[in-house]
């Protein structure tokens, strides 16, 4: 991809991953993804904002073939999908100076072996002239390492963020307007990457609030030419209560679970509450962290494996507590064999949420009458909790 305008003296770099399937050797990337770096000239000086996956620096360095001269080179986020492929602009240029927050500087030292002397660390609200531009750097930790920072462009009102407001999205329109897959591909990102960050988040956005930003550019992802769309959509996110919706992450070995959670599905949406099974050993796990951004109960469908849940469930569990979404309440549900601590090891997985759990619904075996009278119960005692929670 050739290097793409976005204002005069602003272009588009990086790389569209079309076939990238999986980030971080964890996170599903359905519609691959974007690396996208900036270049700012200003009356013959330039800036790079970040740079490309190392797996795509040669594409990085064709698109600067005909630039004679790189002044700065800010690194708002270490993490290598941005900063891969630092190493290789800084021999291409090699008087370029490295800007980045305090924290960053022995982060680019120690992933990226770019010596000390090379990187001039910046402070929150520090500015920069380019040229006729003034940058303005903000900090903006946790969104998504602690050393992250933002960098806001005053006489364009534009905010380049980085991994904050970006979307999972390979595309080949520049603009996030008119495009029907990035709000899906949005929520489905701050899910992922930015949902265990909602507090910071929410510090962010008050931060952001006095500045006027007339185009957010992100490392991923088309740039929003929509910013108050993305701004409004992280506040509902992050700081709305969650909602009337139950979320069943479930295995099943020998159809018991299976049986309970059809239950528990019919039960539930019987008492007007809205709730989504997820198979776990087919579900897209992507999907079920978007979820997650809304849900207020989580329960949790095993059966029994060496005592224990399903290790499929083991892995929802602890990524349930590991993306900390705003849960209210949770609960076990599943069958065993002889015996189980099934139940109690779900629970210890994500102990860190601050939830109410329900007590647990375990049959022995297929289940019975009077599993499915607990079930209802469990149904009863959960329409109770939601009661005061919107859809
Ligand atoms: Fe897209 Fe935290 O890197």
């Amino acid at each position: 991809m050739r290097p793409r305008p976005i204002r005069p003296g602003i272009d588009w770099m990086g790389s569209i991953d079309w076939d990238r399937r999986l980030f971080d050797e964890l996170i599903p990337l359905p519609d691959g993804t974007s690396y996208n770096a900036y270049l700012l000239r200003s009356n013959g000086m330039a800036a790079m904002i970040d740079t490309d996956d190392p797996a795509k620096k040669a594409e990085l360095l064709d698109q600067l073939a005909e630039l004679e001269r790189l002044d700065y080179l800010i690194i708002q986020h270490v993490e290598q999908d941005h900063s891969g492929s630092a190493p290789a602009v800084l021999e291409r240029f090699p008087n370029a100076q490295i800007l980045c927050s305090v924290k960053a500087k022995t982060m680019i030292v120690d992933h990226l072996a770019i010596p000390e002397e090379k990187i001039t660390t910046v402070e929150d609200g520090e500015t920069l002239s380019l040229g006729e531009w003034t940058l303005e750097f903000i900090a903006a930790p946790w969104v998504h390492w602690p050393e992250t920072m933002l960098t806001y462009l005053r006489e364009e009102k534009v905010l380049f963020t980085c991994d904050l407001f970006g979307s999972h999205l390979a595309t080949d329109e520049l603009f996030a307007s008119g495009n029907a897959k990035v709000s899906d591909a949005a929520k489905r990102y701050y899910a992922e990457i930015m949902m265990p960050f909602a507090s910071q988040i929410r510090a962010h956005l008050e931060k952001l609030a006095p500045y006027e930003i007339g185009l957010i550019c992100p490392s991923h992802g088309p740039v929003r030419d929509d910013p108050h769309a993305i701004v409004d959509a992280y506040r509902h996110w992050a700081a709305d209560p969650p909602k009337n919706l139950v979320l069943i992450p479930y295995v099943s070995m020998h159809e018991s679970t299976a049986l309970m959670v059809d239950h528990l599905v019919t039960a539930l949406t019987d008492r007007n509450i809205h709730v989504e099974p997820f198979n776990m050993t087919l579900t897209d796990l992507g999907d079920y962290a978007a979820h997650l951004v809304d849900a207020a109960t989580v329960v949790f469908a095993t059966p029994t494996v060496l005592v224990g849940p399903h290790p499929t469930i083991v892995f929802a569990a602890y990524l349930t507590g590991a993306l900390r979404p705003k849960l209210k309440y949770a609960g076990v549900i599943g069958s065993f064999g002889w015996g189980s601590q099934a139940a109690e090891r779900a629970q210890s997985l994500c102990a860190n949420l601050k939830t109410e759990w329900f007590d647990p619904v375990m049959t022995k075996g297929l289940p019975k009458a009077e599993t499915y009278e607990a079930l209802d119960a469990l149904a009863d005692a959960i329409a109770e909790k939601h009661r005061i929670l919107e859809t």
